[in-house]
């Protein structure tokens, strides 16, 4: 009889891992019988839906509906209506990815109840403890049974926290596997900015444009901080147009704090949260991108755009060592400086870091074969 494996979403940048890891789950002889359960983090239209019809996501069998709150409330809100699904759904094994509230608190309740964890995206670390995300890692870490990591460096850092090798596994990036998928359905820049009533003229010249994202709390909860940055960025749009699609978390601080005004320029395309084929289609033919995601560092690295990330660390290093990132903090000089020696050179080009080659999931569809011993497959590598 087939497995059963409960996967879990709850928040945006889950949609992208998770799609390529259903559908190898799915697929072979002896597909796994998947549950997908959405915890209702991010919920709006623009951070959500569009994502399971683009990406191919089942739509989920239970929605927990936890919406916004305070970090206690919503994880504390998410394990309790997780705990009644596992006991009504009795699965082999809970399946969580990357590091957001919904990650930490679904994997929480499933150890308790004795039911096996997997971790996609484990052993990242930017040993910034500040970082809610980098809690959510190293605690989702330590109860998980079998961990997938994206970069060798991972299994160092999974090890130094007493985490046994042989529960720990390389496959490479998920979420790179989506990128590659959809990238020759990329929206083109135009008819993004055409639908955001963007005039035509705001791409003439041969500066290309960068495309900004700012979300981390560190960065726009702070009215200091989120004034510095948006005004670098202002300086910076006078040497080459930026576009902006604003996470609603970033749009209300900048509403509160009254600083709308001071980024309306017509050097600044100010966009909603966009889709991933949208949003494909802005990195990939940017100039650059300034942001302060996780996925974004990725993704630049993956289609050779230079990335300078607003942030003082990174958990995924390799995008520097090996890619096209440029880690610059919130330091205007720093972001600034930054910009002017990519204007002038180009920028990092980098290369593509092993296995992040599109197969990543089904290297993880093969491993929880053998590992859950899901009949035929058994002997698959
Ligand atoms: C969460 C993740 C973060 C991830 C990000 C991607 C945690 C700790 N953080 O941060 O790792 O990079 O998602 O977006 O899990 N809001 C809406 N509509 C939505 C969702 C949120 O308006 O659909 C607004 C609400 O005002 C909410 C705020 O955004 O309070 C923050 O949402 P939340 O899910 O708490 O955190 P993110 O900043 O999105």
């Amino acid at each position: 009889m087939s497995k059963k494996i409960l996967c879990v979403v709850g928040a945006r940048p889950n949609l992208m891992k998770i799609a390529p890891v259903i559908t190898a789950l799915k697929a072979g002889r002896t597909p796994f019988d998947i549950c997908l359960v959405h915890t209702g983090q991010h919920y709006d239209s623009a951070m959500n839906d569009q994502f399971f019809a683009v990406l191919g996501i089942p739509k989920p069998d239970i929605n927990l509906d936890v919406g916004s709150a305070s970090h206690a409330v919503q994880t504390a809100e998410i394990m309790r209506r997780f705990e009644p699904v596992l006991q009504q759904e009795n699965p082999d094994a809970v399946l969580v990815v990357g590091d957001v509230n919904s990650t930490i608190a679904c994997a929480l309740v499933a150890t308790k109840m004795g039911i096996k964890v997997i971790h996609v995206e484990a052993g990242l670390r930017s040993y910034d403890r500040g970082m809610p995300e980098e809690v959510n890692r190293v605690l989702t870490d330590q109860i998980s049974d079998i961990l997938f990591t994206t970069e060798r460096d991972a299994a160092e850092n999974l090890r130094r926290e007493g985490i046994a090798g042989e529960r720990v596994h390389f496959v490479g990036n998920v979420m790179i596997d989506t990128l590659k998928n959809q990238l020759p359905h990329a929206t083109p820049v135009r008819e993004t900015l055409r639908l955001a009533g963007i005039s035509e003229a705001f791409l003439r010249g041969d500066k290309g444009y960068g495309i900004l994202t700012l979300h981390r709390p560190s960065n726009v909860d702070d009215p200091n901080t989120l004034r510095l940055l948006l005004n670098t960025v202002v300086e910076i749009s006078e040497s080459m147009p930026i576009i902006f699609p604003v996470h609603p978390r970033t749009r209300t601080r900048i509403e509160s704090n009254g600083l709308l005004a001071s980024i309306t320029s017509e050097n600044i395309a100010l966009l909603p949260p966009q889709g991933y084929l949208e949003m494909l289609g802005l990195m990939k033919d940017a100039r650059v991108a300034l942001t302060d995601s996780g996925g974004i560092q990725e993704e630049t690295t993956a289609l050779g755009v230079p990335c300078i990330t607003l942030r003082h660390n990174t958990e995924r290093p390799i995008t520097v060592s090996e890619g096209t990132n440029t880690i610059t903090g919130t330091d205007p000089e720093k972001i600034r400086n930054a910009v002017v020696d990519l204007l002038r050179t180009g920028g990092k080009a980098g290369k593509s870091p092993e296995f992040w080659d599109g197969n990543a999931a089904q290297r993880i569809a093969a491993i929880l074969h053998n590992w859950l011993g899901n009949s035929e497959q058994r002997h698959v590598a």
